[in-house]
């Protein structure tokens, strides 16, 4: 029994993955030059690709993360959006750069970015390592985005169902009968 036998198909593979790090990497390293942003990223989904992006990036720069949930261990979007851990520092006057897995509905990202204007910072910036543009309902810009992906339920490189498959080094898609068994 393997995790990768659940796999229909693999939609990213580790060379596109890294190849699209390392291009969102040097752009941020050029559009930030001279200052310090804060990578934000938003748990858990986006801890495989922030740990690569980051080291791609050739500016000083913090960390810190968030964790909202949106979703249970289903498939599709509630619509609610719930802070389970905010920040740990001030960041009136600071960059942010919130680094998400997947841009799917969007009202995550919607919901995060009133939320933390209010605390002022210079400027908040996303880069998600994927976009579902089909799925939007919320007004969300991303001035990174890694792949535009179809309309379809993606496992891997930090992205789960029912909090697995995480550890697949590559994007795929689930089997059907995956869902079915659950
Ligand atoms: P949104 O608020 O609908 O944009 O949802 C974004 C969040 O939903 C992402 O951060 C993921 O955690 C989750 N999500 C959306 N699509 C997928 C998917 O295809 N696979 C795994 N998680 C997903
Ligand atoms: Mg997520």
């Amino acid at each position: 029994m393997t995790i990768h036998e659940d796999i229909s198909t693999v939609l990213l593979t580790e060379e596109q993955l890294q190849k699209r790090a390392a291009e969102i990497g040097a752009e941020i390293s050029r559009d930030f030059a001279g200052k310090e942003p804060i990578f934000v990223g938003v748990l858990k989904g986006c801890f495989v690709f922030m740990a690569d992006l980051m080291r791609y990036v050739d500016l000083p720069c913090s960390v810190d993360f968030m964790a909202v949930s949106s979703y249970g261990a289903g498939t599709s979007t509630t619509g609610a959006v719930k802070i389970n851990k905010d920040l740990n520092q001030n960041i009136e006057g600071r960059d942010i750069i919130l680094v998400e897995d997947i841009l799917d509905s969007g009202v995550t990202l919607h919901y995060l970015t009133q939320y933390l204007e209010v605390r002022k910072p210079a400027s908040i910036t996303i880069a998600t390592l994927m976009d579902k543009p089909a799925r939007r309902k919320a007004p969300v810009y991303a001035r990174y985005s890694g792949f535009e992906i179809p309309d379809a339920f993606v496992v891997g490189y930090g992205l789960d169902y029912a909090e697995k498959y995480r550890n697949l080094p590559y994007v795929g898609v689930l089997k059907p009968e995956v869902y079915a068994d659950a």
